[in-house]
């Protein structure tokens, strides 16, 4: 099979780092790509959101499959467009991305069939959302409604920060078009956890669970970025609760989808949060997280190509999986001063002496080549992953590899993982 996979980022990375393990695969392009990927897939200069495109080169080249891996192009309808010309393309439809591109559509799903979530109220007045803040008085989340690269959530403890919110995204409308509905949602408090699955519209493959860790600085401070680090599994999430997110949240979150005339097919991830009342959604994605996919994909044995073709086919049922049971973490390495301002173009050294140690994936995110060398390109540079026989084990062998790694300025958190190790060393 010929297959692209669309995307420049580490999620990407790892997609094509295990399609490239197949014996399914005889060719496989990446658009755009980046330094890492260019290591396994022939890497075509096409960005992400050009759709006529991405199109025009999957047809000219006879690709049989076709992955996305960032939301934009899903919201912007690129899996209907490939349909109606023929083409096999993994991702859910624009109708279907709604889930992600429209939070107020997904928190309406949400309510209307009992899919457990917090309170909310949207708005496309400014007017009429400061009166709500006033009504409410209590911490909330303000959201825009349409995708906002990951920062369109402003936690809004008091009701000044709201009203500082509205202005900003209402008003000064900072998140563009994004922001012409917000919503107000309930702050929930508790644990985070990642749960995706693939699913044809039917039939839900889980992936094992994860855990981001999105503020920049150690302890969970700081302004948020894309994500600094991931481990997989996740002790909090006991074998109950997680049945409780597949049967409560997950499964009936694909039939709504379905009764409501937009099928989902493609990767559903499920942003949970484990409140005192139980598991609740803070926020749908219609494709799997960054830097999540750097922990779970390596833990999948299955032929990934295999669990593709089985959504795009509708028949995920028959496909045989396996999980393997170790642990993995993921150090994300930046660049010095990102989510702010940060230089480019500095020469990476170390990469190839981190992978060599063993059971560890340096996942490129924001590299490029220069005259032979990796160089840095972007904020997220490297996604370090090590597998391990737990994740304490995993942890030490992921920063055992990052110190093998160096670029000028380079920048990452300390404490991967520091959640799973307290619930471990209190058990212990
Ligand atoms: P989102 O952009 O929706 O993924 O939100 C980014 C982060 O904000 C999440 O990972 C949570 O940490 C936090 N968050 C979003 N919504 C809520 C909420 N309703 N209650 C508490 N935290 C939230
Ligand atoms: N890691 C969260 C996301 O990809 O949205």
């Amino acid at each position: 099979m010929k297959i692209l996979v669309v995307g420049a980022g580490g999620r990407e990375h790892t997609f094509v780092w295990k399609i490239a393990q197949s014996p399914r695969v005889t060719r496989l392009y990446a658009a755009p790509g980046n330094a890492g990927m260019a290591q396994q897939a022939q890497c075509v200069d096409i960005a992400s959101e050009d759709i006529n495109g991405l199109l025009a080169f999957a047809q000219q080249e006879g690709i049989d499959l076709t992955l996305i891996g960032p939301e934009n192009p899903l919201a912007d309808g690129i899996v209907d467009r490939f349909q109606e010309n023929g083409l096999t393309i993994f991702g859910p439809t624009q109708a279907a991305a709604q889930i992600e591109a429209d939070k107020d559509f997904a928190l309406e799903l949400m309510h209307k069939y009992g899919i457990p979530t917090g309170d909310y109220r949207s708005f496309t007045d400014p007017e009429a959302a400061r009166a709500c803040v006033r009504e409410w008085d209590r911490p909330l989340y303000l959201k825009a409604s349409g995708l906002a690269m990951g920062k369109g959530a402003i936690p809004c403890p008091t009701p000044d920060a709201a009203f500082q919110a509205i202005e900003k995204v209402m008003v000064d409308r900072v998140f563009g078009a994004a922001g012409d509905r917000v919503v107000l949602m309930e702050w929930l408090e508790g644990e985070e956890a990642s749960i995706s699955g693939f699913t044809d519209g039917e039939h839900i493959v889980y992936l094992v669970p994860s855990q981001d860790h999105k503020t920049i600085g150690e302890g969970d401070t700081g302004p948020n970025t894309g994500g600094m680090g991931a481990y997989a599994p996740v002790p909090v999430v006991t074998p109950g609760l997680q049945q409780e997110i597949y049967d409560r949240i997950m499964q009936p979150t694909v039939q709504a989808l379905a009764a409501e005339g937009r099928p989902y097919r493609g990767i559903l991830y499920g942003g949970i949060i484990l409140t005192a009342d139980g598991p609740k959604v803070i926020e749908f994605n219609c494709r799997l997280g960054d830097p999540e996919a750097q922990v779970v994909l390596p833990l999948l044995k299955t032929d990934l190509v295999d669990l593709l073709t089985g959504v795009c086919e509708g028949n995920l049922k028959d496909v045989s999986v396996e999980i393997d049971n170790r642990a993995a973490t993921c150090v994300v390495i930046a660049s010095g001063g990102y989510p702010g301002d940060y230089e480019k173009g500095y020469p990476i050294s170390g990469v190839n002496r981190a992978e060599a140690s063993g059971d560890v994936i340096p996942f490129h995110a924001g590299t490029a080549e220069s005259n032979g060398r990796f160089v840095t390109s972007g904020g997220r540079i490297l996604g370090v992953t090590a597998l391990g026989d737990n994740i304490p084990a995993s942890i030490r062998r992921a920063y055992q590899a990052v110190e093998k790694i160096r670029f000028k300025d380079m920048y990452c958190r300390k404490d991967i993982g520091h959640r799973a190790l307290a619930r471990l060393n209190a058990g212990a």
